[in-house]
């Protein structure tokens, strides 16, 4: 066709694109931030944000190191392999800084791991959003197998071994099984025992283990170990962790993974580098930079990540017990900053009440009619109708830095006011959700509820 014949009008495309729906993690803080711009009340607890300043000595670094504009090596800088090395050497996992490969955050690294071993992988349920979501674009299943009662992220080693068997006797290939130490979403952290019976049921069905440490520095009672399958199955296990969660500086995107020793180790070290030189070519230098400061641990972090678990494990435990007096299930979190509340024995009333059938239906009342942002189990594995919800309440901390500050440093972190303010909004919606009464506010008459301007 001459060129002058070609049609002026733009037409429409219809590719057949794949659906890729955003992370519910990140769609929630969407939701919540419109609700906030429509200048609705909100209550923001949907997203696993650190909601603490980052240190003014990693802010130096990063400065000290913008001006590295080199692509660098693959796996990430000899300084920062060496310093992440001895972190976990210290943590009693000695470690090849030859065997570090860091990337643009913990996440593209998992995804990479999972594209690598390229088989089936299961996934606790409950679990991190992402891994499940994670295996399907790389075109393998995700195998949920629940965890044991009060320890979430590793799945029970029984069960694991028995899907294991049923999935391969239906002719699928399981490679993996990914455990979360400690955990997101319940904010648990498994036994040594269960570990250790996790990696001789690995060992026996030849899986590899993703041990995802991301939360290992933020246990609430100090003396408490994390035991890594890495000390018991060091052959077959491979660590993750990141800035995002200690050091609050999940923006700077800087993870790192630790590969095992050994023939199996190297191979997938050779493609995990082929995967990461394909897509991001090597995390940010000046980043590589900081971390490398904040992996040796200079005291002043060290001191920082302390106040931050004791702030974490001081609001947990007060949303825990808000939940734990309007009825819900609750355990008190041992790590993290979550709190995994069922609110099964509320089904009644919510049922009668409010239509509520799912834990999604669970969680859009809360967002829409009281502007309290969860998720609901369901993003996490569980079934639809378990109404468990994850709450992450670390955004109530301060709405700037000022006010973050002034949280870390309280005794008692709960009694700050903006924080006493936000836990006694929460006791409110909860008390109204779950009371059996009449509808007190009706179509769009908002809740006589505090205004989120005060509130974060
Ligand atoms: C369990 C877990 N793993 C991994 C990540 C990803 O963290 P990043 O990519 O920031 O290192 C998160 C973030 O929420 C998480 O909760």
């Amino acid at each position: 066709m001459p060129v002058h014949d070609l049609p002026t009008e733009p037409r429409p495309l219809h590719p057949p694109l794949r659906h890729v729906p955003l992370s519910p993690t990140l769609a929630v803080n969407e939701a919540i931030a419109r609700k906030k711009r429509e200048g609705a009340w909100v209550l923001p607890l949907g997203f696993g944000e650190a909601g603490i300043p980052i240190h003014p000595a990693l802010v130096r670094e990063l400065a000290a190191g913008a001006d590295r504009g080199a692509y660098g090596p693959v796996a990430g800088s000899a300084p920062l392999r060496a310093a992440v090395a001895g972190y976990w050497a210290r943590r009693g996992l000695p470690t090849d800084p030859g065997m570090i490969v860091s990337g643009p955050g913990s996440k593209p690294l998992l995804f990479a791991l999972i594209t690598a071993i390229g088989g089936d992988v299961v996934v606790p349920a409950p679990s991190w959003v992402s891994y499940a979501a994670q295996a399907t674009l790389a075109n393998v299943d995700p195998v949920f197998v629940a965890t044991p009662p009060g320890e979430g992220g590793v799945p029970s080693p029984a069960l694991l071994a028995d899907a294991v068997v049923r999935a391969r006797a239906a002719g699928r290939t399981i490679r993996a099984v990914v455990v979360t130490l400690p955990d997101n979403p319940t904010g648990t952290l498994a036994s040594e025992e269960t570990v250790r019976r996790l990696c001789t049921v690995a060992r026996e069905h030849d899986l590899v283990i993703i041990s995802d440490e991301i939360y290992r520095d933020l246990v609430h009672d100090p003396s408490r170990q994390v035991h890594s399958p890495a000390a018991f199955a060091p052959e077959r296990t491979v660590v993750t962790s990141s800035l995002s969660k200690a050091h609050a500086a999940g923006g700077w995107r800087l993870g790192v993974a630790r590969l095992p020793e050994g023939p199996f180790g190297e191979a997938l070290r050779a493609s995990l580098l082929g995967i990461a030189s394909e897509i991001w070519s090597s995390s940010p230098a000046p980043v590589q930079h900081a971390a490398a400061f904040a992996y040796s641990e200079p005291a002043e972090l060290v001191a920082h990540v302390d106040r931050s678990r004791r702030l974490h494990a001081a609001v947990m435990g007060a949303v825990a017990d808000r939940f734990a007096a309007a009825g819900a299930r609750v355990r008190r979190p041992e790590a993290a900053f979550y709190v995994y509340p069922d609110l099964d024995p509320l089904r009644a009333t919510l049922q009668a009440r409010h239509g509520v059938r799912t834990a999604a239906d669970l969680c859009d009342l809360l967002l829409e009619r009281y502007g309290v942002g969860v998720l609901p189990g369901s993003s996490f594995g569980e079934p639809a109708e378990a109404l468990r919800v994850r709450v992450a309440p670390s955004l109530l901390y301060g709405e700037n830095d000022e006010q973050r500050l002034e949280a870390l440093a309280a005794p008692d972190p709960a009694t700050v006011p903006w924080i006493a303010t936000a836990l006694d909004r929460l006791s409110e919606v909860l008390a109204d959700l779950g009371h059996p009464g009449e509808v007190q506010n009706t179509g769009n008459e908002e809740p006589v509820l505090i205004p989120a301007a005060s509130v974060a």
